[in-house]
This record gives C-alpha cells, sequence and structure tokens, in this order.
C-alpha cells in the first residue's frame, strides 16, 4: 500500500508518529509543505489549492492508494472536494477530538486549541454545535496564532512560547477546563508545555492514533494484508527543521526538497 500524507510542516509527523506502531507493509511519502506554511493564517482558497496541488502530485509520482490529510487546517477546507474529485481514493481527513473530550471530561469544561482557520470554518462549527449539544458541557474556543511558527523554529520549550500559552490557557484554567483538545497536529508538540501551565492531571486529546486505527480498517477492506516493514519518505516544499525530523519520527529513508508544480 502507497499512503500519502501531508500537512504544512512538521505537525503532520505526529500523526505518522502513531501509523508507525499500526501500519506495516506500505510506503508513507509525506509532504510537507513549508513554503506555505502556516496554514491556518490563510484563506480557505489558498488552503485548498495547496491541498490540491499536493494531492495532485501524490497520486501522478507515487500512484497513491490512500492520502491522509495530517492537518485540521487542510481538512477543514479541502477534504470535501478531494473526495469528490478523487472518488476512489481512501481519503481521511483530522478533526478536532470533541467526541473523546467529551467522553472524557469530569467538569463538563473543554478547551479546544487550534489554528484561526480550523475554529472559523463550517466544518469545525457544524462538529462543535451537533456534538456539545449531546451532553451538558461548555467549549472553551482558543485561536493560537503564532505557535505553528514556534514550533517550526525549534522554540517549542522557549519562554516566548510558554508566554502565548499562558495567555490562553491561564483563563481555561480558571474556569476549570479538565479536557483540552489539540486541534492542530503541531499541538501534540508543545503537551509538555500545556500540562506544566494546567498544573493538574489535564487529559490533552490528540487524533494521530484514531487516524492510524482507521486507515487500518479502511486499507484491510481493500486487502492490505498488513505484514512486513513500513517505509517513510519525506519531502519538503521550503526549510525544516532535519534535527526537529529525528525528535518527533527518527527512522525515515530519505528527506527530499521538492518544487510542487503548479496547478494553473
Ligand atoms: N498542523 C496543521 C493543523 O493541524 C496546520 C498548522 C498551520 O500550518 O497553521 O491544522
Amino acid at each position: 500500500m502507497k499512503i500519502g500524507i501531508f500537512d504544512s510542516g512538521l505537525g503532520g509527523l505526529t500523526v505518522v508518529q502513531a501509523m508507525t506502531k499500526v501500519i506495516k507493509g506500505a510506503e508513507i511519502f509525506y509532504v510537507a509543505d513549508t513554503k506555505n506554511a502556516p496554514y491556518g493564517e490563510k484563506t480557505s482558497e489558498q488552503i485548498l489549492e495547496y491541498s490540491l496541488t499536493i494531492t495532485h502530485y501524490l497520486i501522478k509520482t507515487y500512484q497513491i492508494d490512500a492520502l491522509i490529510l495530517a492537518c485540521n487546517t487542510a481538512t477543514s477546507s479541502a477534504i470535501t472536494h478531494l473526495r469528490e474529485r478523487f472518488p476512489s481514493l481512501i481519503i481521511i481527513g483530522t478533526e478536532p477530538g470533541i467526541k473523546p473530550a467529551i467522553e472524557q471530561t469530569s467538569s463538563g469544561n473543554i478547551g479546544v486549541l487550534a489554528t484561526p482557520a480550523t475554529l472559523k470554518g463550517d466544518k469545525y462549527q457544524a462538529l462543535a454545535n451537533t456534538l456539545s449539544s449531546t451532553k451538558d458541557v461548555s467549549l472553551f474556543e482558543q485561536a493560537c496564532p503564532g505557535l505553528v511558527e514556534q514550533i517550526e523554529k525549534g522554540e517549542s520549550h522557549s519562554m516566548e512560547t510558554k508566554n502565548l500559552l499562558e495567555k490562553w490557557l491561564i483563563p481555561m484554567r480558571e474556569c476549570q477546563v479538565d479536557t483540552i483538545v489539540l486541534g492542530c497536529t503541531h499541538y501534540p508538540l508543545v503537551s509538555s508545555v500545556i500540562e506544566e501551565i494546567m498544573q493538574s492531571n489535564i487529559k490533552l486529546i490528540h487524533t494521530g492514533d484514531a487516524i492510524a486505527k482507521h486507515l487500518l480498517l479502511r486499507s484491510r477492506s481493500k486487502g492490505h494484508d498488513n505484514v512486513g516493514a513500513l517505509k517513510v519518505h519525506l519531502y519538503t516544499t521550503g526549510e525544516i527543521r532535519e534535527s526537529l525530523i529525528d525528535d518527533i519520527l527518527g527512522n525515515y529513508e530519505i528527506l527530499e526538497k521538492i518544487d510542487l508544480p503548479s496547478l494553473s
């Protein structure tokens, strides 16, 4: 099985990391679109164009069987269009884990951290409205502009990052938030800073494991036997910090810089 995965940068590697525990006998082709990062502060039209360009590249160059949008922001702007355009491809997106958060909260107060584009998107609004009416819960939504850039710069644990997170999280702590949805695949990379600020038994919800299991289920139904080695190939459209890739993933075959052909 050939699996195409993309994100604006390093964040989607948290999803690849989860996959390495579940998926076997496959090749992963991962595109980090750092040239266009951060996606979360772009328009929906721009994000759709980036997503289409990458998907065309992955289909043409590697004949992928499955596509994973390891990015909440791209899922919000592009997944509906991609599914219409490529109906025979397995396409799995990433959505903020509000459902597991509702199941796990004791205080009923849930924080949602995501990019500005994800929180503004119709997809998130519909998900939050439907799910939050199923139980008596309050959602504390917080857009985190600037956080993805800090993580990409290798500054996840710097004072500046801590200050940003404190500004967003202290009000949540004061409102007895006990569960936080990490609605961006970059944010698991600052989990320890979030835990330190929240100072209690905070539950952090991320979706990498659920995506990996979902892919396994879908691929089995298409005859994938899940036996053998998993190879990971990495491509980047701009600058990327190799040392951070090593920290997140460890093992991969190649890292290559690519120029994506424009669709227009
Ligand atoms: N990691 C991405 C997400 O899950 C995108 C972050 C960004 O580029 O703003 O939303």
